[in-house]
């Protein structure tokens, strides 16, 4: 099994994307899945279903906005779980939908701090340690809309192609100690986070998809699982598509 004693950190694993990661690695034999989520009652709902044992899930309430956060819950899963192998930078809202004149400042800040800080603290928080061990997996849920932008999405668009950019400065920097960095760029992907975008927006972004429908977050989850393993051995600061066809580059 891939992940076969491994354990990770996945953010925003409450619901959608992050949760059906954590299902897969459980089914890849991790032998812990943390789940970092800022919805309390979600995320230890969600850790409590994926494994009733409760052996192998671990629930940290965090705010990927505050460094402090990632910090704990680097040492909660070290102190549960004995190690650390793989962080899933997952938490990411979509902002408020809006064309750029009507952007508030305020919006900016919200959404650069938790799908851009949120990624770049987890990584400090992990660095360390992942160093240390020599080795580490990272992997970084981008967008499609970081590659090609989407209209009414600006500074959503904005804060996934800084992901794929921090992804490959930072994959530079520790290319020879072990840690690998990609990121992956879904498509229109049916979880909650499509309530924040308007239905014209949503039929855009689906018009864009030459397969002609949305992803499952379970068709992220087998990608995500692939790149958190040991299977991956030469390819790091990379972005991988997920989009249908929709990206070919
Ligand atoms: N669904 C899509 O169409 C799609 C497409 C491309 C990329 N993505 C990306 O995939 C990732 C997951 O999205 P999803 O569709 O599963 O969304 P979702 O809304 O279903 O889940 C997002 C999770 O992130 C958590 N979260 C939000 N703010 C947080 C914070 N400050 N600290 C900690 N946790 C926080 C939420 O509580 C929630 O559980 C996001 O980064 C998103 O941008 C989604």
């Amino acid at each position: 099994m891939p992940l076969q004693g491994r354990v990770g950190i996945i953010t925003g694993a409450a619901r959608g994307i992050g949760r059906a990661c954590a299902d897969a690695f459980l089914r890849s034999r991790a032998a812990g899945v943390a789940i970092a989520d800022i919805d309390e009652a979600a995320g230890a709902e969600a850790a409590r279903a994926l494994d009733p044992t409760g052996e192998r899930t671990l629930f940290v309430p965090a705010d990927v906005t505050r460094r402090a956060d990632h910090d704990h819950v680097v040492s909660r899963t070290l102190e549960r779980f004995g190690r650390l192998d793989i962080l899933v930078n997952n938490a990411g809202i979509a902002g408020r939908p809006g064309t750029l004149e009507t952007q508030a400042e305020g919006e900016l800040d919200r959404i650069w701090a938790i799908n851009v800080k949120g990624v770049y603290f987890a990584c400090q928080a992990a660095h360390a340690h992942f160093v240390k061990a020599g080795y580490g997996r990272i992997v970084n849920v981008a967008s499609i809309a970081g590659k090609e932008g989407n209209p009414g999405l600006a500074p959503y668009s904005m804060t996934k192609a800084a992901v794929i950019g921090l992804t490959k400065a930072y994959a530079k920097e520790v290319a020879q100690s072990g840690i690998l960095d990609n990121s992956v760029a879904p498509a229109v992907i049916e979880t909650d986070i499509l309530k924040q975008v308007t239905p014209q927006v949503r039929e855009y972004m689906v018009s864009k998809i030459p397969m002609g429908r949305t992803g499952r977050p379970e068709e992220v989850a087998e990608l995500v699982v692939f790149l958190s393993s040991e299977r991956l051995s030469f390819s790091t600061g990379s972005c991988y598509d997920i989009s249908g066809g929709r990206a070919t580059y």
